[in-house]
């Protein structure tokens, strides 16, 4: 929470920024959201932003930018090599993370692509501490496996673990010598581990997986697209970094790392991504690809603005008062539907809050995509547009059998510097209503289901008229009011 304590006791966030730029929002009437939602083939990814009141959908690419970035944009340099802009975010990445080598790419999963270009072969096993879809995407389309060696607490929704994104180093040992270092490319630590709630690992597990990973000269790569809320977990949550200052936290991360990459979608306020690394070898190695998918060398993909906002939004994310909005408000939002006796995942974690959707709809099985009919309902309850991460999320396997998803969760991303308080307050007393009526709510089966990623853009249909139902109960209860 703030350093600040309250004369009444009382504890909320409070924003240490002021908002000076505004964008009016629509909250259409629920028959009206039906019909939004019912084009959109149940999926929130397919709604269009003009019917959503709340846009909880992701924290991409919808942070709220400073004053000093949008100022920043201005001064941007346009050139196809060597811009003084390239230059300007190519310094500021070597400050932060102490390391040479910056291969710019147009976002988080251009990286990865390019890091399994140069790396996954046929047969060989990735490990990471829990998937990302978009890199896990990259690793099997060549031909790649995913081995998860998450902690057993991990995949616990509810723990006081402070740090559920830690990887198991003993089960790595096992795997080492059950398989060979030699059929691993890297480990892939996600920093804030975004599918089982945007969860951080500590500094001491990073420690001891970079320790493993040397004695078998296994390279160590970290996502740190949610970086900043691992910092921030970091600094509040571990003892011994209690003192420290973001940036040597940051620093401390990035030195037991070989490659870090990242999506400037969520790191930096911005658009864009990138590769980093202080191996002359790695660096030459991933170089050609970056021109041959993303653009030259000095720009991958990224406009120069985007440049010039991340590189002012990196030096923003060093500053404590800069990134602890975003966990202060998915902290009060958890704890509030917490003590209200929704199902929520726990600790908070960043990003965004997390329903636990296997608990809230426990009549609902996961073969009729819980998390899905749940995120849909959300909306029609709320125009708050959430995100399902669940049995929906996941990729059939080869034979066509159906993975069933570890966690069925509804995330409720909370975009940096985006929302007000009394926003996150309406979207509370939508969930509450929404849970004391959860009875209502049936099961989804697909209409339209793509073969690859397909939570992107498949499209659903309710199994029953549940929707109807819930209308009704919803005017019922509030009357005409929206
Ligand atoms: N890694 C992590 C941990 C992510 O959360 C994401 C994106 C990526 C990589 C890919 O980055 O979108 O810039 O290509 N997460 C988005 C989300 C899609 O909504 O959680 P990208």
């Amino acid at each position: 929470m703030t350093k600040v304590s309250y004369y009444s006791g009382e504890t909320f966030p409070l924003e240490m920024h002021k908002v000076r730029i505004i964008q009016k929002l629509t909250l259409l009437p629920i028959e009206e959201r039906l019909r939004a939602v019912e084009e959109a083939g149940y999926n929130t990814f397919l709604l269009e932003n003009k019917d959503v009141f709340l846009d909880m959908l992701t924290d991409s690419g919808v942070n709220a930018m400073s004053d000093r970035q949008q100022a920043a944009m201005l001064l941007a340099d346009d050139a196809y090599a060597g811009s003084a802009t390239f230059t300007r975010l190519h310094a500021k990445l070597t400050e932060i993370f102490g390391k040479r080598y910056f291969l710019p790419a147009h976002q988080g999963r251009a990286a990865e692509h390019i890091l399994c270009k140069a790396y996954i072969t046929p047969g060989c096993t990735a490990v990471t501490n829990y998937h990302f879809t978009t890199w896990k995407a990259h690793v099997t389309e060549l031909g790649g496996r995913v081995v998860e060696l998450i902690r057993p607490e991990g995949l616990l929704v509810n723990s006081d673990n402070p740090f559920k994104g830690n990887f198991d180093v003993p089960r790595f040992e096992a795997l080492v010598e059950e398989i060979g270092a030699d059929k691993i490319p890297y480990v892939r630590m996600e920093a804030g581990t975004n599918l089982i709630g945007g969860q951080p690992f500590s500094l001491a597990n990073l420690r001891e997986v970079s320790q493993a990973c040397r004695k078998h000269g296994v390279k160590l790569v970290m996502d740190a697209s949610l970086l900043a809320d691992n910092l921030h977990f970091i600094k509040t949550r571990e003892a011994e970094c209690a003192d420290w200052e973001i940036a040597d936290i940051a620093r401390a991360m990035s030195d037991e790392c070989d490659i870090v990459y990242f999506s400037a979608r969520k790191l930096g306020f911005g658009r864009g991504g990138g590769i980093i690394t202080d191996d002359e070898g790695v660096y030459k190695q991933l170089r050609g690809f970056v021109p041959m998918y993303e653009g030259f060398l000095t720009y991958g993909g990224m406009s120069v603005r985007e440049m010039e906002a991340i590189t002012v939004g990196l030096d923003e994310t060093m500053d404590e008062d800069m990134i602890n909005q975003g966990p202060q408000f998915i902290s009060y939002l958890v704890k509030t539907l917490d003590e209200a006796g929704v199902p929520m995942v726990t600790p908070p974690g960043g990003l965004g809050a997390h329903v636990d959707a296997s608990r809230f709809l426990d009549h609902v099985p996961q073969t009729q995509y819980p998390s899905a009919a749940l995120a849909s309902a959300v909306y029609l309850a709320s125009g708050v547009r959430g995100m399902e991460r669940g049995t929906m999320s996941e990729q059939r396997e080869p034979d066509g059998t159906e993975p069933l998803a570890d966690m069925e969760l509804v995330r409720l991303a909370v975009p940096r510097r985006v929302f007000t308080l009394s926003q996150i307050n309406y979207a509370i007393d939508r969930v509450r209503w929404l849970y004391d009526n959860r009875r209502l709510v049936g099961g989804l089966r697909w209409v339209e289901e793509p073969a690859i990623l397909r939570f992107f853009y498949g499209r659903l249909e309710p199994i029953g008229d549940w929707q109807h139902e819930l209308v009704a109960k919803f005017r019922q209860d509030f009357g005409q009011s929206l």
